[in-house]
C-alpha cells in the first residue's frame, strides 16, 4: 500500500491545506494529516481541537487518516511504515525553507521521498497566521478555510477576546 503523510501544525487547517490534501488523496492509497506536537510553540487551537477539526473537513475522504506526532517526522514515519512526505508549495518564498527541510529528512532517512505538490492560484495567498490574523482583527475568513470550522474558529476568537477583557 502507497501511504503518504501530510505534516504541518493546522493552526488551523485552511482551504489551501484542504486542497493539497484532497489532490494527494487522489495518488496515493492512503494520505495521514500529520499534527506536530510543538510544545514550545503556542498554537490558537490546542493539538486535540486541531485535529478534531481537521477529522471534521475530511470525514467524507475515506482514505485520508489524522494523527499527531511529536519529535522527528521520519521516526513517526518508521512507526507506520510511511515513505512518501507530501507538502504544499506556494511561492518561492516557501521553496528555501522545504528545500533544507526535504534534504534533512533525506539526510536522516535516505528512504524517504519528500513530494511538492504546487498549491492552487487561489490559495497561493493563504496561510494558517494570516487567516488567524485576519479573524482576531474581525475580518471575513469565508472562502479561506473549510465552511464548518468557521464557527470554531469564531468562537475561538470571541473566547480570546472575552478573556483578555477579564480584569
Ligand atoms: O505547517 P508547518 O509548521 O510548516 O509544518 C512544519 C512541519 C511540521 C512539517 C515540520 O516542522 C516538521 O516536520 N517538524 C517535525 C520535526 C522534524 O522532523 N524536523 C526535521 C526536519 S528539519
Amino acid at each position: 500500500m502507497n501511504i503518504a503523510i501530510c505534516p504541518g501544525s493546522f493552526d488551523p487547517i485552511t482551504n489551501g491545506h484542504l486542497d493539497i490534501i484532497n489532490r494527494s488523496a487522489r495518488i496515493f492509497d492512503e494520505l495521514i494529516v500529520g499534527v506536530l506536537v510543538n510544545p514550545e510553540k503556542k498554537g490558537l487551537f490546542s493539538i486535540d481541537e486541531r485535529v478534531k477539526l481537521i477529522k471534521k473537513v475530511v470525514k467524507n475522504m475515506p482514505n485520508v487518516k489524522v494523527a499527531s506526532f511529536s519529535g522527528l517526522l521520519i521516526d513517526f514515519m518508521k512507526e507506520r511504515n510511511i515513505k512518501v512526505i507530501v507538502k504544499g508549495l506556494r511561492a518561492v518564498s516557501d521553496f528555501e525553507y522545504e528545500f533544507q527541510m526535504s534534504l534533512m529528512n533525506k539526510k536522516l532517512d535516505p528512504n524517504i521521498e519528500t513530494v511538492f505538490m504546487m498549491a492552487s492560484a487561489m490559495n497561493s495567498f493563504l496561510s494558517s497566521s494570516s487567516v488567524k490574523q485576519v479573524a482576531m482583527f474581525g475580518g471575513c475568513i469565508e472562502g479561506l478555510v473549510p465552511e464548518e470550522i468557521i464557527p470554531d474558529i469564531t468562537q475561538k476568537v470571541s473566547e480570546i477576546h472575552k478573556n483578555s477583557n477579564e480584569p
